[in-house]
């Protein structure tokens, strides 16, 4: 599909004025299916430029940010074919350009992952400087210190990373922040460079190792990914033809727990990997909410009040960041004062005055949230200000009594595939409507 296409697909996206409208209190009752991870696919999709052949990738989500990234591996002359709703078979052969400059890079945030798979194929690579949510400073340091200590030569130019080098060389990298993104970015350009590179202090998100074992399956030498030391001994090649599954999204999974709590519902979310729900399991325990596992799917259900509780969000295997919003919500209802404190991004509590229009009583102090559980909601008109913040709006609008309309829902399709049909299944109230 043609660059213009997707162009206008977005701008359909985001200025269509699509809106949910929620009519909430309605518990949630039934069985959901997890897609495939947004976080996984948006590294794996790009890694697949570092082999010269053709791959089948499954389980991959129907969401906005994978039609951007489809489209922008097109333009770079990948070929992808559609083999169902969520797989495709890429053939990166052909890819002959190593500038990723559409206008619709500045839009994705994981375009910043065309950096290190670019310069890992062709030792050169000119992306246009990542977009994505807004919630506090975004810098790429942590990136540019990788790519710089493997032998390649960085600048910023007119809004691009501008990216060379004669021949990448493994090295020791010390990351000064934990980074999923410098991680991936990092391993991607590190794959194919001579010798051994290590990265201490990497993310161990489980999206870190889906990656790993896609580029290994690929004919890459990785080891360590999802623990304190990745160690990366650079190979030659990288060959296709083989089929490989991505895990299931751990931020759906956790979304799906959290509207079940919220609505006090009984829900059974299918599809995921318990082990990755961990830290959100103990804490809806800790809530009072019944929470059963099972080999590849998680039960949960809640008929009494929710008890407060303190959260803090860290890397993985901590509580993350991406259900802090979606967790801000429920706590609206929990009996007492819950504090969240969030312990990766600087600025990620815009969203609460948009649960404030709802009635709720939140108090924001620095990376600091004090809620206070003793008022109801109440629905209201509310934005999504960024993907997160957006599932927290509509777990909000489940909550409340009466009508809700959420707006700016293109932030929600850019990560959740078909979340309000999805939650319609299970008993929401809840409609897509034009303006
Ligand atoms: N950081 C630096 N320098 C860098 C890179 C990051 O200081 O060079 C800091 C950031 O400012 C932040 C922290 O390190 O304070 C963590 O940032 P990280 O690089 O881990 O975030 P990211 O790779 O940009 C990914 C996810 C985010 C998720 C974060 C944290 C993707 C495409 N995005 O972002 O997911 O919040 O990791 O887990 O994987 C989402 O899915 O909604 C989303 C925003």
């Amino acid at each position: 599909m043609s660059d213009q296409f997707f162009t206008k697909e977005w701008e359909r996206w985001c200025w269509t004025l699509e809106k949910l409208v929620i009519h909430g209190q309605k518990r949630l009752k039934g069985e959901v299916t997890v897609s495939g991870a947004k976080n996984a696919a948006v590294a794996i999709l790009p890694a697949a430029i570092l082999s010269d052949g053709h791959c089948t990738i499954e389980n991959i989500p129907d969401i906005l940010d994978i039609s951007i990234l489809k489209n922008i591996l097109t333009n770079l002359g990948a070929r992808i074919e559609h083999l169902n709703d969520s797989s495709i078979r890429i053939d990166t052969s052909k890819v002959n350009s190593y500038t990723a400059t559409d206008k619709q890079i500045g839009n994705l945030r994981a375009s910043y992952y065309l950096m290190g798979a670019l310069l890992g194929r062709f030792k050169k690579a000119v992306v246009t400087f990542p977009g994505g949510c807004d919630f506090g400073v975004r810098p790429i340091d942590q990136h540019i210190k990788g790519f710089e200590a493997l032998g390649a030569k960085v600048e910023i130019e007119h809004g691009k990373v501008i990216i060379n080098a004669n021949k990448l060389i493994g090295a020791p990298i010390y990351l000064d922040v934990v980074s999923v993104g410098a991680t991936i970015n990092i391993m991607l350009a590190a794959v194919k460079a001579e010798g051994i590179t290590t990265i201490e202090n990497p993310a161990k998100e489980p999206h870190i190792v889906d990656l790993a074992n896609f580029l290994n399956a690929m004919g890459a030498d990785i080891k360590g990914a999802g623990t304190d030391v990745i160690k990366i001994r650079g190979v030659r090649e990288l060959k296709g033809g083989h089929v490989y599954t991505i895990i299931p999204d751990q931020i759906e999974a956790g979304t799906f727990m959290i509207a079940a709590a919220a609505t006090r519902g009984d829900v059974l979310v299918k599809n995921i990997i318990p082990k990755h729900m961990e830290s959100l399991t103990a804490k809806l325990m800790e809530m009072n909410v019944r929470v059963q596992e099972y080999d590849d799917s998680i039960r949960v259900s809640s008929k009494d009040k929710i008890q407060n509780v303190n959260i803090k969000t860290l890397p993985y295997p901590g509580f993350p960041t991406d259900l802090h919003p979606p967790v801000t919500a429920l706590l609206c209802r929990a009996e007492g004062t819950s504090i969240i404190t969030e312990g990766v991004w600087d600025n990620r509590f815009q969203y609460v005055d948009e649960l404030k229009r709802m009635g709720a009583k939140i108090k924001v102090e620095g990376r600091m949230a004090v809620i206070d559980g003793s008022v109801r909601l109440t629905g209201a008109p509310i934005r999504a200000l960024d993907l997160r913040a957006g599932a927290a709006m509509v777990i909000a609008g489940l909550m409340a009594r009466g009508e809700t309309t959420v707006s700016n829902i293109h932030y929600i399709d850019r990560g959740y595939e078909k979340l309000d049909e999805k939650l319609r299944a299970l008993g929401a109230d809840i409609q897509r409507i034009q303006e």
